[in-house]
């Protein structure tokens, strides 16, 4: 149905438990199934915060998140999870192989799903070039591999998941222009069904983004297309020319 693989925000503030003021203030906005969305501004503003409510890694102070038109709060944790394809913007890894890093908790994608997932993510080149492919060992949190392979591995975990909605938080600054760019490109065609929601600090990473939404200290300070936003944002202007 139409609800499938929507997020909906109404009038969310949020403190964390230990915070002494909100740091989202009355945030609005609707993803609609299928789109993808971008959320954009300084470092601290709060996008990480955001998209940790979707998840329910904390809860609203106040107002309504809403995941396929339910309220989070009314979900079982892992009904929620199922449905959510997660990328944290630091990149775990635990010890253990790849194969069982892309397939951790409750994940349990079969090979041609975790090769599809390599693939698509962008794994594939340094994935090979292991002796013992997708047997090949990670080291505790991942040491043995650079960021942006981190990175990648952490997508190709998200991806294994038959996720409606999938969150990126800052997954894209950690890899170089060109490979950002194929794999987004990858990410395109893979997902054109599902809906994903992108926190980005390059403006290149989210031209294409069917909303953009920019946030200034806790505040959706604009709102639209990139072009739109170039004639209406300021804040996003400056993010553009720097
Ligand atoms: P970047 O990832 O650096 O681009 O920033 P961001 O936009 O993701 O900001 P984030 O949501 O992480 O932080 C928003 C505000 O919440 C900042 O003022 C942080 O200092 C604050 N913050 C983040 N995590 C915590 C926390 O666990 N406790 C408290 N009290 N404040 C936090
Ligand atoms: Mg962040």
């Amino acid at each position: 149905t139409d609800i499938q693989g929507t997020v909906e925000f109404k009038n969310v503030s949020f403190r964390y438990p230990d915070g002494q003021s909100n740091v989202l203030q009355n945030i609005s906005f609707k993803v609609n199934k299928g789109e993808t969305v971008a959320f954009i501004g300084s470092t601290g503003c709060g996008k990480t915060s955001l998209v940790n409510l979707i998840t329910r890694f904390y809860d609203a102070t106040s107002g309504e998140v809403l995941v396929d038109g339910y309220n989070v709060r009314d979900y079982k944790k892992d009904e929620l999870s199922r449905k959510i394809g997660y990328v944290s913007q630091k990149a775990v890894l635990f010890s253990g192989d790849i194969q069982s890093n892309i397939n951790f908790g409750d994940n349990d994608a079969d090979i041609s799903a975790i090769e599809k997932a390599i693939s698509i993510s962008q794994s594939e080149e340094f994935v090979k070039l292991q002796k013992n492919g997708l047997e090949a060992h990670v080291a505790q949190g991942g040491q043995n591999f650079s960021g942006g392979q981190k990175q990648r591995l952490s997508i190709a975990r998200a991806l294994a998941r038959k996720a409606e909605i999938f969150i990126f938080d800052d997954t894209f600054s950690a890899l170089d222009y060109k490979t950002d760019k194929i794999l987004r490109n990858a990410l395109k065609t893979k997902m054109k069904d599902s809906t994903c929601i992108i926190v980005a600090q390059r403006i290149g990473t989210i031209i294409d983004a069917d909303q953009i939404f920019v946030i200034d200290n806790g505040e959706i300070v604009g709102h639209g297309t990139h072009k739109e936003l170039l004639n209406t944002c300021d804040t996003y202007k400056e993010i553009a020319q720097s």
